[in-house]
């Protein structure tokens, strides 16, 4: 058994984002800018947000933090939207999620521009992805992606189980797990699917990312298989500073043993996913007009 080092990989990436702005802005350009609109005071996307705003300033990056109480309503935030739509020195820009109830999400997704949707969750991003056109992937999918290819596990050919058909993480990385040079046979498990675990045991590569702590069990894994668990439940724990601890959709302890390659929770999957929202970033800003 391998552990997948995400946080290593994900250092690595930064580096190279990192190198690549420092020849930006050498060229006279200026540095990519990223904005991330937080509403309200949710302790996970308090510390996600923080995380995305480090790492800008890690690689080079300008960042811009736009905070609102969770009573703004649902106006107020679309034209918060706009005014960073229309923002010429920003390049890209999220809306935390989740947001609070009496904001409808998709409307908020919907109103973000397309060429600024450094999350790719706007269904015109997601649409390109499907079509097999350049666009934003989604930060997840992107960083899992990463993740196979840089430690050589091979994916030509073999069996992709995914457990989660979610528009930001399974659905996603089914369509790009299949597209051409990755070349994987995918098949996308959810809550209805009958024989979960009989189809689980025919996986190649199995992603978890349902956010159901220890669902994936040693007895749905075949020996050799490579395990990618996308689960960051946030669990109470006295051993920790913030009282909270991360736990993963794969029962860990009893899965590892069996598998060839495994990711850990945290420092798998998670510290990837800034990487990509960086890429898309960087991309945008090489995309200005
Ligand atoms: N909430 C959880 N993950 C994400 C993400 O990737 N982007 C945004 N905007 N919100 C999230």
């Amino acid at each position: 058994m391998q552990l997948i080092d995400g946080k290593k990989i994900s250092g690595d990436i930064k580096s190279e984002i990192a190198q690549e702005v420092k020849e930006m802005v050498a060229a006279g350009k200026t540095a990519p800018h990223l904005a991330a609109i937080l509403v309200g005071h949710d302790g996970g996307s308090e510390t996600y947000v923080a995380h995305k705003i480090k790492s800008c300033e890690e690689v080079g990056f300008k960042s811009t933090l736009i905070r609102f109480e969770d009573n703004i309503s649902e106006q107020e935030l679309l034209n918060a939207v706009e005014k960073l739509n229309n923002d010429t020195t920003v390049d890209g820009f999220i809306v935390q999620l989740p947001l609070p109830k009496h904001i409808d999400e998709q409307k908020i997704i919907e109103a973000v521009a397309p060429q600024k949707d450094v999350d790719g969750f706007h269904p015109i991003n997601l649409g390109k992805l499907v079509a097999g056109l350049d666009t934003f992937v989604s930060a997840t999918p992107s960083g899992i992606v990463d993740l196979l290819k840089r430690y050589n596990i091979p994916t030509v050919g073999k069996h992709c189980v995914i457990i989660g058909r979610s528009n930001i993480v399974g659905r996603p990385l089914s369509i790009l797990m299949s597209q051409k040079r990755i070349d994987a046979t995918v098949t996308v498990c959810h809550s209805r699917t009958e024989n979960l675990k009989e189809i689980a045991q025919t996986a190649d590569i199995l992603v978890a990312a349902i956010g159901k702590p220890g669902f994936v069990t040693a007895d749905m894994v075949k020996p050799g298989v490579t395990v990618i668990d996308v689960g960051t439940t946030r669990v109470k724990s006295d051993k920790t500073k913030s009282g909270f601890k991360l736990k993963g959709d794969v029962d860990f302890e009893n899965v590892a043993e069996k598998t060839s390659f495994i990711t850990p929770v945290p420092g798998g999957v998670g510290p990837m996913t800034i990487c990509s929202l960086l890429k898309n970033t960087l991309k945008a800003a090489k995309n200005r007009k």
